[in-house]
């Protein structure tokens, strides 16, 4: 690691925490379940839905896409947000990055990931060289902000995914990091604790995912901070592996 990058780190508290273990990351796959909602949490994964819209959703350009997410009203979510949150970042990105629902924070600023978890975000992606709109993009599961922050439902994940899906179409991302249970776990239509999600590479839509945790949950048990640091990695290396496209 360059002196550069350590800098960074300890300015933002993750060094020494984030340092490379020895263990090759595709090993965590087989450990023990991680904490994260692992151990009741596990919620049904989410019918494949076809709903009225999806088709006109699934040929929207990026304007159309951002007016209809704003005026939404596919689910009862959209009765208690102040906004929906689109989604933030360079429409070209290589790296897309998911997490669940707009937070408080979000909800009134309109942004994903602005809290606390949001700045963490902020620091993993830098731990690999990347910044918030410089070649990624970030987006929810689901744009509108549960009550309470309550995990959304499986009805309101299916009326949300056709927006995400034409997202992704239209970034047309070499890497998707999903982050936490409830993320990976409605993207890949499974109730596998994240404990044996992470440490693999998926595909969602035809583009190679890694799943790791959350930054909310990481604030709660730093300790993982360093298998986080190995998605990333996997992340990374993932993507490098790819064949260049074409100028
Ligand atoms: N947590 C998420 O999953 N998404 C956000 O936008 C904020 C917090």
């Amino acid at each position: 690691m360059s002196l550069g990058r350590e800098a960074r780190l300890r300015e933002l508290g993750l060094w020494p925490v984030w340092r490379l273990r020895a263990a090759p990351a595709a090993a965590e796959g087989t450990a023990a379940p991680a904490p994260e909602g692992d151990a009741a949490e596990a919620e049904p994964a989410p019918a494949p839905l076809i709903r009225r819209g999806d088709a006109s959703i699934a040929r929207m350009d990026w304007d159309e896409l951002k007016r209809a997410v704003a005026s939404c009203t596919r689910c009862a979510l959209h009765e208690g947000r102040t906004q929906a949150v689109f989604g933030t970042g360079d429409r070209h990105a290589r790296w897309l990055v998911i997490g669940e629902a707009p937070g408080e924070k979000e909800d009134l600023q309109g942004e994903p990931f602005v809290g606390p978890s949001g700045m963490l975000l902020d620091a993993m992606l830098a731990a690999v060289g990347l910044k918030r709109g410089e070649g990624v993009y970030i987006a929810n599961v689901v744009k509108s902000r549960p009550p309470s922050n309550r995990d959304p439902v499986p009805s309101e994940v299916a009326a949300c995914l056709p927006y995400l899906e034409r997202q992704i179409e239209l970034i047309r991302p070499r890497i998707i990091l999903a982050l936490g249970r409830f993320a990976a776990q409605s993207l890949l239509m499974t109730d596998t604790p994240i404990g044996r999600l992470r440490g693999h590479v998926h595909e969602y839509h035809g583009v190679p995912m890694v799943v790791t945790y959350h930054p909310a949950y990481l604030l709660r048990n730093p300790p993982d901070k360093a298998k986080v640091w190995e998605d990333l990695l996997l992340a990374r290396r993932t993507l490098a592996a790819q064949p260049q496209p074409e100028a």
